[in-house]
């Protein structure tokens, strides 16, 4: 089970996916379509954040450039869930696909080009097919727990509870060599805000004035 040739195949099934989007004719067929994309694409990202790439920094490095492909996976999550919350009769609705469809070539191609040859230069057989059982272990896990086509639709909060419920149980699955390697990652999660008319949290509340006041003062010239 070749990590590579999975999460190959994951980059076939997403394109294909929004293939179907496509040449769908009904706005009921392809908003259940785009729901399907997302949840795909929510589950390869992450899977590759948490599988893949912990391995491929520790033994190849490449840091700065590891940051730049998580970026590339925060753009195309957020791409794909705008779309699935833009009416399939809206006229936004196809300029929104082929944005999503953009980002996932770019995605697969920047993947397919550069990280995956140089994974099977430096990493042997036995080790990727180590990462591959974890990646379709935590893949499956990822797919079933993501929301279905309400949830990621109308209701923010079930979605953050279905990612983080996912979140959990891929830690159930994950070895604990792949959890103490997970990459440090600043999570940029809307879906956290809080609810109009609610306090927001200490650590996401507007700094205090005193605060702020420290911030702009100027030292005496
Ligand atoms: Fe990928």
């Amino acid at each position: 089970m070749d990590a590579l040739d999975l999460l190959e195949q994951q980059h076939r099934d997403v394109a294909s996916l929004i293939d179907r989007v496509a040449v769908a004719t009904s706005p009921g067929e392809r908003t259940a379509l785009v729901a399907e994309v997302v949840r795909a694409i929510e589950a390869h990202s992450r899977v590759e954040e948490r599988c893949f790439y912990p391995a491929f920094r520790a033994r190849i490095g490449d840091g700065g450039r590891l940051y730049e492909v998580f970026e590339h996976h925060a753009l195309l999550r957020f791409a794909a869930v705008n779309l699935l919350r833009t009416r399939a009769t809206d006229l936004r609705f196809e300029a929104r696909l082929d944005m999503v469809r953009e980002l996932a070539l770019r995605h697969a191609s920047a993947e397919e080009d550069w990280a995956f040859p140089k994974a099977k230069r430096n990493l042997c057989d036995e080790e990727l097919d180590q990462i591959g059982v974890s990646v379709a272990r935590a893949h499956e896990v990822l797919m079933e727990a993501a929301p279905r086509r309400g949830a990621w639709d109308r209701s923010p909060r079930r979605e953050a509870a279905a990612r983080e419920a996912g979140s959990r149980r891929l830690g159930e699955v994950a070895a604990p060599e792949d959890r103490s390697s997970l990459p440090r990652l600043e999570r940029v999660d809307a879906s956290a805000r809080p609810a109009p008319g609610r306090r927001a949290h200490r650590e996401t509340a507007r700094p205090t004035p005193r605060a702020s006041a420290r911030r702009v003062s100027r030292p005496p010239s």
